[in-house]
């Protein structure tokens, strides 16, 4: 068996910022409310008459990625991509990538586990390098979340959260076993999979322009639905719960971790977790109030940033986690 380790890491956010004042002008909402309880000041939605789309912004931070880990697209042996807004209903997103960056007919996985996306994705990576299957892996996690969203006063509980951004790694094999990524841990619970979701029972199979026609104008079921509360309860047990598999598994404590990196889901969630683990304001990196929760981009976008910062040095513990939709969560423990 070998070890894996995160070798490069790019990210990509589209130029349009949206502030909270641009949203109150389309919506009953306000600035107040939208730092008051997320955290948020603003995010980028792409502008429509780009050529930016969740594969093409993937495309982005790949190339940033692998450059980043010294590598060419043709060292690449396998591409995981994490998203919940794929270009097409299908195929996926991770062949587009392999099409637009001329790469080896190598395989391209996509992943569907919403803002547990990335971590799925880096665990699956892990173990295919781990049994040496391949050597260097990318993994996307990309969302263009902006024109599913109800910019009326009926979604400002869920369209006022969400941004569009993309976050890529490159996973590497690594021969030293006591580096890289640890563990990873995985969950799911899909008894409460309608508390967020997009959950129209035809949108499997048909096209939404056809659903809008067949029903009334007032049609809620093709836009994401939200039980914020009820996420936030479950989200703040099971970010505890998975953070402390990860420590227990590696016999380290909390005063090990160097850096956390949450999930940007709500600054109130991340703020809470630290409270719980007593720990420093620089041992949790936080950059939802830039550009909100970018579900599966928000992991390798926040984990990019933190390392171009320099909070992320050698041999330092990396905790991340996630929870959301599904529900699923998860987390993974990097000695860097
Ligand atoms: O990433 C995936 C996982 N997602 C999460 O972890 C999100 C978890 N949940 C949350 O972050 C929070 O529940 C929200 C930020 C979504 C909502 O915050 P909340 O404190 O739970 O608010 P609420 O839903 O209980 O709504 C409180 C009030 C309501 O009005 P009434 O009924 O008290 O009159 C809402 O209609 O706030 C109203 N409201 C808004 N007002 C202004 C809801 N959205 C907005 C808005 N602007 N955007």
């Amino acid at each position: 068996m070998y070890n894996s380790k995160i070798s490069g890491l790019g990210f990509y956010l589209p130029e349009n910022i949206v502030t909270n004042d641009d949203l109150s002008k389309m919506m009953d909402t306000s600035d107040e409310w939208i730092r008051e309880r997320t955290g948020i000041k603003e995010r980028r939605w792409i502008d429509r008459t780009s050529k930016d789309t969740t594969s093409v912004m993937g495309v982005k931070a790949a190339k940033m990625a692998i450059s980043d880990a010294n590598l060419t697209k043709d060292d690449i042996d396998f591409i995981i991509f994490a998203t919940l807004s794929p270009d097409y209903f299908f195929p996926g997103a991770g062949v587009m990538v392999q099409d637009m960056m001329d790469m080896n007919t190598v395989g391209a996985l996509d992943v569907r586990n919403q803002c547990s996306g990335f971590i799925y994705a880096l665990s699956t990576a892990d173990q295919f390098v781990k049994t040496g299957m391949y050597k260097n892996i990318l993994v996307i996690g990309s969302e263009t979340h902006s024109p599913g969203l109800d910019k009326t006063t009926r979604g400002r509980g869920v369209s006022v959260i969400f941004g569009d951004g993309a976050g890529a790694v490159v996973v590497s094999r690594e021969e030293d076993n006591s580096k890289g990524i640890l563990s990873t841990h995985l969950h799911s619970q899909g008894e409460h999979a309608k508390e967020l979701s997009v959950i129209s029972p035809g949108l499997g199979t048909r096209w939404v322009s056809d659903i809008i026609k067949d029903n009334d104008p007032n049609e809620e079921s093709y836009l994401p639905y939200m039980n914020g509360q009820f996420v936030f309860k479950n989200a703040v047990v099971r970010f505890s719960e998975v953070i402390n598999e990860a420590l227990e598994k590696n016999n380290l404590k909390k005063d090990d971790i160097k850096l956390l990196i949450p999930h940007q889901a709500n600054l109130r969630i991340a703020q809470f977790i630290q409270k719980k683990f007593k720990l420093e304001d620089n041992q949790v990196f936080n950059n939802i109030s830039k550009y909100g929760n970018t579900t599966a981009a928000s992991i390798p976008i926040a984990l990019a940033e933190a390392h171009k910062a320099n909070l992320v040095q050698k041999n330092d513990i990396i905790v991340l986690a996630a929870f959301g939709s599904g529900f699923t969560w998860g987390s993974a423990l990097i000695r860097w």
